[in-house]
């Protein structure tokens, strides 16, 4: 509840105890000019993924989204999904989960059998090519809530799930923000902070696209996000925008 959180976080908070989607609200927000603020809620009604798929918020999680307005272009705004996805690694490891990044932007916890899901980012933005207005990176973390009470096809985990016991919610969230908000700050940074939490490079991938199937060896990662894919046909950069799944084969 509302008590828990007190943060000293390097952003304006505002808290719902429930709401649709943090991310809407961050938008709305937007649109009346506001920057430098973070919804953020115990549970969401109407939650919200990438491919505009639901996203299952019970109270107990870290759903949060944070607006800002960047001075970048457009096409540089993926590099903040990749630091949301850096910020949440970090704090994740602090509670002593050993959380690591599938690209674009799922952060897992490795078990002898495969992944699960702990985390997801969606970002959001609008404005010009040579400069966006704002951009929200909304993050979801199962924090302190039953896997069992989360859809079984995201294959999900949670932190209390992984360390046996509640995690802290209002200290993760003030590390997870600082963390966000340095990174944010050196976007040429954040793709070598990126690379050392990643599971996919090194794997051999196949990944769905709008244009195609590509599948080859994960090589590396291109600021501002995208993929760098060895096929048997020659070298393929995928960006974050244009993966609709990923799997390693
Ligand atoms: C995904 O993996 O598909 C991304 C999920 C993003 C969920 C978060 S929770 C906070 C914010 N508000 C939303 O409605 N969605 C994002």
């Amino acid at each position: 509840s509302a008590v828990e959180y007190g943060l000293d976080a390097p952003f304006s908070v505002e808290y719902h105890d429930s709401i649709p989607s943090t991310n809407a609200r961050a938008r709305d927000l937007a649109a009346d000019g506001a920057s430098g603020t973070v919804v953020l809620a115990d549970e969401q009604t109407g939650g919200r993924g990438r491919l505009d798929r639901d996203w299952s918020s019970p109270s107990g999680g870290v759903w949060l989204s944070v607006l800002f307005r960047p001075d970048v272009p457009m096409a540089h705004a993926p590099v903040f999904t990749l630091a949301a996805a850096v910020a949440v690694t970090r704090a994740a490891r602090e509670a002593g989960v050993e959380a690591s990044i599938k690209w674009p932007n799922d952060v897992l916890v490795r078990h002898g059998d495969g992944e699960r899901k702990l985390v997801g980012i969606l970002t959001e933005m609008e404005g010009e090519a040579d400069r966006v207005s704002w951009v929200v990176v909304g993050i979801g973390v199962n924090a302190n809530v039953d896997p069992a009470d989360l859809p079984d096809e995201a294959d999900p985990t949670s932190l209390s799930a992984e360390r046996g016991e509640p995690v802290d919610r209002r200290l993760f969230t003030q590390r997870l923000l600082e963390e966000f908000d340095a990174l944010r700050q050196d976007p040429a940074d954040v793709v070598e902070a990126w690379r050392e939490y990643a599971t996919t490079l090194g794997q051999r991938v196949r990944v769905e696209t709008p244009g195609g199937t590509i599948e080859g060896e994960a090589v590396d990662i291109q600021f501002p996000g995208a993929l760098v894919i060895e096929t048997e046909s020659g070298t393929e950069i995928v960006s974050a925008g244009d993966c609709e799944h990923l799997r390693p084969i």
